[in-house]
């Protein structure tokens, strides 16, 4: 893993945005799809910000793009102002040119007995779109990358899973509640993660510093998930001087 540090998180999305950017349009000089995996949560949101700035003021176009969305919590409507669907939308694809058709977020409200089969399809789909040439990470506090919590296995694949307790007590802000806060999700495995060409973990503020120390230095272990981006060739964390406090 390599690692850089941002006086802000401003600039660091900036920076990450840019990346997306040049790899979009250097895809699309070449008549290519480029594919892109995407994360909710608060740490993308300023690269959300920027790309649509980029969009309406330098011309960039998502045209050529497909996006796969890490998790989505389940059950959930699609429609609810707290699904990780709404989230998108509002943050990047109501604001951009991509195509519907291009657009995958895990869908919530599949049935209990239908779920296997869904994974098995939305990994299918990522693996027909030619895998992911770029994805985008957050990392909750129990280490987990998507919604991989402690104990998942390196070559996990997309699936159902119990949220951590620390995960659900770190949501319960934004559902008014811990008892709100869906116990479930579907989410991108570790091994559809580490399949990607290039992966870019995002981590801010002071909150981070202690997971993002033990992701970074700590031994690889299923206890701490995002640790397995350690074996991973083309990964970079973007932090800011809070999240970077704990690193020697
Ligand atoms: C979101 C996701 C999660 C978040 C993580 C950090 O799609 O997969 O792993 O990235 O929980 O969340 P924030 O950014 O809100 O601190």
């Amino acid at each position: 893993i390599h690692n850089v540090i941002f006086e802000d998180s401003r600039q660091g999305s900036q920076l990450v945005a840019q990346e997306i950017a040049d790899l979009i349009r250097q895809r699309a000089a070449s008549g290519q799809k480029c594919v892109l995996g995407l994360a909710t949560g608060s740490s993308p949101i300023k690269v959300y910000e920027e790309l649509v700035r980029m969009h309406r003021e330098e011309g960039l176009s998502f045209k050529n793009v497909a996006t796969f969305n890490l998790d989505e919590y389940h059950p959930m409507e699609r429609n609810n102002i707290q699904s990780y669907h709404y989230f998108m939308h509002q943050h990047l694809f109501d604001h951009v040119d991509i195509d519907p058709l291009n657009v995958n977020v895990p869908d919530g409200m599949v049935p209990l007995e239908e779920v296997k089969e869904y994974c098995r399809s939305y990994e299918g789909k990522i693996e027909e779109a030619g895998g992911l040439d770029f994805q985008l990470l957050g990392i909750g506090r129990t280490g987990h990358i998507g919604f991989n919590e402690p104990g998942s296995h390196l070559n996990s694949a997309t699936r159902d899973i119990t949220l951590d307790h620390i995960t659900r007590v770190d949501a319960a802000p934004a559902f008014k509640g811990l008892d709100n806060v869906p116990r479930k999700a579907i989410t991108m495995g570790i091994g559809t993660i580490r399949k990607a060409k290039r992966i870019v973990l995002l981590a801010w503020g002071q909150n981070k510093s202690e997971v993002v120390k033990e992701t970074i230095e700590g031994e690889i272990s299923s206890e701490v998930p995002a640790t397995y981006l350690q074996e991973h060739g083309n990964t970079t964390f973007v932090l800011d001087k809070e999240a970077a406090a704990q690193l020697t």
